[in-house]
């Protein structure tokens, strides 16, 4: 709210010639009043103009405040929210007792300021600030401001807060619509402000969202709010006053502050007004992501964003029930891993980098030193925390919170430490819980020498299995706790079997060509059925590599990743075994005419959701960190059940030449399906496979391609027809017909909405797949507003003739001279 780390074009005068219908004078006296003729009030210099309006959409009459020389009509205060006139019979005036009022055709009143005082000069006058006033003649006090009664919109110079002598709190309360400015639900107001202030975004009485406590230089809850440059802040806490208030250090910028009810689940936003575009521009917006959610975590754990899972305990804490936090439960938050003993003495935990906790319990006494709050502290026992209230210079100030500890959430870069109770016998230490990710990168180095040593059959890894025939070996597989972590037991299979079984790789048992080498159906004796995918036999990679790569992959089991039964090594052969999937991949049916009916929305949802479980399974669950580089539609396959199994993991990992670093100079990958950074400069990362879900999702909820998509009105692509849906509220227009009986219409919505976030492109505005896990599941997640994906308008960033991804796999094997692979791992350290 205090943040706008933009450009912001500045506000050039335009001439006010045009404006020909305006009153000559800025006031509204006894024997002066306003009809709704098409005359305005303007403000003296001509930045605000007062007068009757209608919103977009709506015939009904309103007296408000606007922008005068913005061209798109924009309403900063209403007089009459909550009643309407129905025609243009209405007349503003004020009385002579001062107040202003409002009539209708009838003469009755519709809305009046409730400001009586008689005076010599009663005038009403608009000033160039937005602000209405009543007074007496030259007099500078006001009998009356409309700064009192905010509707929707903080301008500069209006506080947010209260006057604690008159009673009177301002705060910002939305419009019920676009086309309706009656009070919604929706409030942004302080609270707590008889000891910590901070401000909170309300639904009706339910808190969702609040900015964390000023702590002298900005809000402890807003990043980059203790730097702004744009803005000069200011928060007044005293007996007679609490309020926030901005200005522009540049007066000729327009931004506000303002609530928006149809943005999401509700937020408040800074806009601002760029004229060079001639639109306004959302430059921030809260809550900001699904840690700015209100008690996202339990007690005494922290937010973020960047980690896996995102709520961990602070340090010196663990689960109060370990159980539940496992899967994701973080209602009960976590307890003191040593239990407070307040008889013995207890002491203190420094925490950094932290919004700090809700505000609801706490007391502040600004005259106290940082010494003597710590004593404060210590000596109640029902004191968990204290900080300074002002980090300002020195810090002055004492803040102690009682009772839990909620809703904290990581932060770099804010000054304010915390300093949180722990038992005297922990050690000390610093905040921050953030696990660290090991890059470990692998470099093989194979020659083609080396492959003259795999000769000679399949090698045995695990003798006493040997004897076992095909058949237990596969259902030794199946029966494997899928947690185990014992020694691998991967079977191998003898290539004369696999030649039976798939009629010696004929076309007729051949399913498809995936990005290495043809797949066969396999069918042994028994009646077990096999997917076998015959790895193209002039791949260089060693042997022993090779063995390495496929006991990685065979340790990874999820059931929503396709299982590897074995492998077959036999000369130039090599092989990988893996279970059958009878019903193929989702491109067969969620882009056929009539298969797609087969899949309802329940099924779509189910997919979509076991491909992200998936995905994050190899992102962060497994032992390695699995970036799988070409997820698509045709690499995931479907059981019997339709549950949905993602193939070629790993693969990637196994051949991919020329990566280091999470960068490649060879893309392989899937046009369409790639993002931005990774088609174009060859990095990758767990967020470019966030991305590749994101076409996915919205492909399976569309039934239409992302590659090949093509409109007759524009030359967006698909991610770009669906942001155009989305911002134009017509999402729904847009999903697959075969699901419009069955859908759950804000599951869908939800579902678009997350496939816009994981396709943005910024990497950092794209979620991690917990976060995307959490959102999909939560109905009352608050989900960051999607700005224009990557790619949008592209068709594909490359010309059409060239290579597909599996195409450049394929030529890339089959190149003999390269000597040298280089592998990449990214392993994370557990
Ligand atoms: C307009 O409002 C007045 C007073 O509220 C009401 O009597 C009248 O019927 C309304 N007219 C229309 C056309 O709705
Ligand atoms: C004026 O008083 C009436 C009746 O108490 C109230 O409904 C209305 O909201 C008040 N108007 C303002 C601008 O406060
Ligand atoms: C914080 O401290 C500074 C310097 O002592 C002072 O100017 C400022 O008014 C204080 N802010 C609040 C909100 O008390
Ligand atoms: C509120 O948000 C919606 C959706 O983002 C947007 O279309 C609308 O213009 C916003 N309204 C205001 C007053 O900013
Ligand atoms: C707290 O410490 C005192 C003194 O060491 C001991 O007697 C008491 O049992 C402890 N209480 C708890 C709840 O551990
Ligand atoms: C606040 O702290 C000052 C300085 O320690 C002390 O004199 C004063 O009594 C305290 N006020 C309250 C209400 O505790
Ligand atoms: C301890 O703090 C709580 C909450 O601020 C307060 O209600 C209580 O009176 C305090 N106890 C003592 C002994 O100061
Ligand atoms: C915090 O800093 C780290 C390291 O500089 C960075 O990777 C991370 O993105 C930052 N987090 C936030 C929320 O800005």
């Amino acid at each position: 709210m205090v943040d706008i780390n933009f450009l912001v074009f500045s506000f050039t005068l335009l001439s006010l010639s045009c404006e020909q219908s305006s009153f000559a004078t800025l006031i509204i006296t006894p024997a002066q009043l306003l009809r709704d003729d098409g005359n305005t009030i303007v403000s003296e210099n001509g930045k605000f103009a007062l007068g009757f309006f209608s919103p977009v959409d709506s015939t009904n009459r309103y007296i408000g405040i606007w922008y005068k020389r913005i061209p798109i009509q924009t309403v900063v205060w209403v007089a009459n929210r909550n009643s309407p006139l129905n025609d243009s019979s209405g007349v503003f005036k004020i009385e002579v007792d001062g107040n202003l009022v409002l009539l209708n055709g009838g003469k009755s009143i519709v809305w009046s300021s409730n400001s009586s005082k008689s005076g010599e000069n009663l005038v009403a006058e608009l000033l160039d600030s937005g602000n209405l006033v009543i007074k007496d003649g030259n007099s500078i006090s006001y009998l009356w401001q409309s700064f009192d009664y905010p509707s929707d919109t903080l301008l500069p110079g209006m506080k947010l807060g209260w006057d604690l002598k008159k009673g009177l709190n301002r705060y910002l309360s939305a419009w019920k619509n676009y086309d309706d400015p009656s009070v919604g639900d929706l409030t942004y107001r302080l609270i707590n402000i008889h000891g910590y202030p901070e401000a909170a975004l309300m639904k009706g009485s339910v808190e969702f969202y609040r900015s964390g406590p000023w702590n002298g230089i900005g809000f402890s809850g807003i990043q980059g709010s203790e730097t702004n440059s744009f803005l000069q802040s200011e928060f007044v806490d005293n007996d007679e006053e609490v309020y926030y208030i901005y200005q522009h250090r540049d007066s000729s910028l327009v931004s506000v502050l303002a609530v928006n009810q149809t943005s999401g689940n509700g937020v408040v936003h800074r806009v601002s007004w760029v004229e060079p575009n001639r639109k306004w521009d959302i430059s921030k917006s809260w809550p900001k992501d699904l840690c700015d959610t209100y008690k996202m975590c339990g007690a005494y754990s922290s937010c973020d964003i960047d980690a896996s899972p995102s709520c961990n305990c602070l340090k010196g804490f663990k689960p109060r029930s370990p159980q539940a936090w496992r899967v994701t439960d973080n209602s009960q938050g976590c307890v003191h891993e040593t239990p407070l003993n307040c008889t013995k003495g207890d002491d203190f935990l420094t925490f950094t980098g932290i919004k700090l906790p809700d505000t609801t319990n706490t007391w502040v006494n600004m005259s106290m030193d940082f010494e003597e709050c710590r004593v404060k502290c210590l000596n109640n026992c029902s004191c968990m925390a204290y900080t300074n209230m002002n980090v300002t210079g020195r810090g002055s100030g004492c803040v102690i919170w009682s009772g839990d500890l909620f809703d904290i959430r990581q932060f770099n870069g804010t000054t304010q430490n915390l300093y949180i109770r722990k038992a005297a016998s922990e050690k000390g230490g610093s905040g921050g819980s953030r696990s660290n990710i090991v890059v470990i990168v692998i470099v093989t180095v194979v020659t083609v020498g080396m492959l003259l040593l795999g000769l000679g059959g399949c090698f045995i890894w695990h003798t006493k299995r040997k004897s076992k025939g095909l058949k237990e070996k596969i259902e030794d597989r199946y029966t494997k706790d899928e947690n185990q972590d014992d020694e691998l037991q991967l079977p191998l299979f003898d290539l004369d079997a696999i030649k039976t079984s798939t009629n010696d790789f004929s076309d007729a048992n051949k399913l498809g060509e995936g990005g290495f080498g043809p797949v066969y159906k396999g069918e042994l004796g028994d009646g077990h059925e096999i997917a076998v995918k015959r790895l193209s036999k002039k791949s260089t990679q060693g042997i022993n590599e090779f063995k390495n790569e496929v006991i990685l992959i065979s340790k990874l089991q999820h059931r929503n990743l396709v299982r590897l039964l074995g492998c077959c090594i036999q000369g130039e052969e090599k092989m990988l075994i893996y279970e059958y999937m009878p019903n193929k991949s989702l491109d067969f049916f969620i882009f056929d005419n009539t298969r797609n009916a087969i899949l309802d929305w329940q099924k779509r949802f189910h997919i979509i959701f076991g491909i992200a479980r998936g995905l994050l399974y190899l992102h962060q669950d497994s032992r390695l960190r699995i970036i799988h580089r070409d997820l698509k539609a045709s690499n995931v396959l479907l059981d019997s059940k339709m549950d949905p199994k993602i193939s070629d993991f790993g693969m990637a990992r196994i051949f991919g030449g020329d990566q280091i670093e999470g960068n490649t100079e060879r893309v392989a990958g899937t046009y369409g399906y790639m993002s931005p950074e990774y088609a174009i400069d060859g990095q990758f990362s767990v967020k470019s496979d966030v991305f590749s879900f994101g076409v996915l999702v919205l492909e399976i909820v569309s039934g239409m391609r992302n590659r090949g998509f093509y409109h007759p009105d524009h030359q967006l692509n698909l991610l770009g027809h669906a942001w155009r849906l989305w911002i134009e509220d017509k999402a729904l227009d847009w999903i697959e017909k075969s699901i419009g009986g069955s859908c759950q219409i804000l599951e869908v919505l939800r579902c678009i909405h997350v496939g816009l976030l994981c396709v943005q492109q910024r990497t950092e505005d794209r979620p991690i797949m917990s976060s995307v896990l959490l959102m999909l599941s939560s109905e009352n997640a608050i989900l960051p507003h999607p700005q224009r994906p990557g790619f949008f308008m592209e068709r594909s960033p490359f010309k059409e003739s060239q290579l597909s991804s599996d195409q450049l796999s394929r030529t890339s094997n089959d190149r003999t001279d390269a000597s040298n692979e280089i592998t990449v791992t990214l392993l994370e350290g557990r």
